[in-house]
């Protein structure tokens, strides 16, 4: 599996422990930024992470900013793009069970690292359930369709 990793300043050293940890795992990760801890601006690398994954580029992506929620918004303005802000792994788990969701958000200040690596392991373990569930997730897709 391909997964697109980005983030801002805050974010900066928690995607290179995701990097490591998802490479370890045998994903091949592709870095779009961003590369050191000098400030930037978060909408950039969610629009760079949502663009990866809504052209195929990655199956999955991988999203980090100080809060979760700057760089979460800008993913989710990509057509394609379910990203969900996660802050413990029941939530990562609901993420995929339940909403598809495609890339993971979360806020570097927000959470420590232990419980980082825990959500991701359960993202990435996790699959659509499918069902009712796939009328739903047809229904956000249709949202986007209809409102352009
Ligand atoms: C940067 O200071 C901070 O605003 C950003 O990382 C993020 O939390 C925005 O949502």
């Amino acid at each position: 599996m391909k997964v697109a990793v980005g983030s801002d300043h805050a974010g900066f050293e928690y995607k290179e422990l995701i990097k490591k940890h998802l490479q370890e795992k045998g994903f091949q990760v592709i870095d779009k930024g961003t590369y050191s801890k000098e400030s930037v601006d978060y909408p950039l690398f969610g629009e760079a992470v949502g663009k990866a994954v809504a052209s195929g580029e990655a199956d999955r992506g991988v999203v980090i900013c100080g809060t979760g929620i700057g760089i979460s918004i800008a993913a989710n303005k990509i057509k394609g793009v379910r990203a969900a802000l996660c802050t413990n792994e029941y939530m990562a788990r609901m993420a995929r069970k339940h909403n598809d969701a495609n890339v993971l958000a979360f806020g570097a200040r927000v959470l420590g690292t232990d419980v980082v690596l825990g959500i991701v392991d359960e993202f990435f373990s996790t699959e659509f359930e499918g069902g009712r569930h796939e009328r739903r997730v047809s229904l956000l897709s249709k949202i986007e369709t209809e409102n352009l």
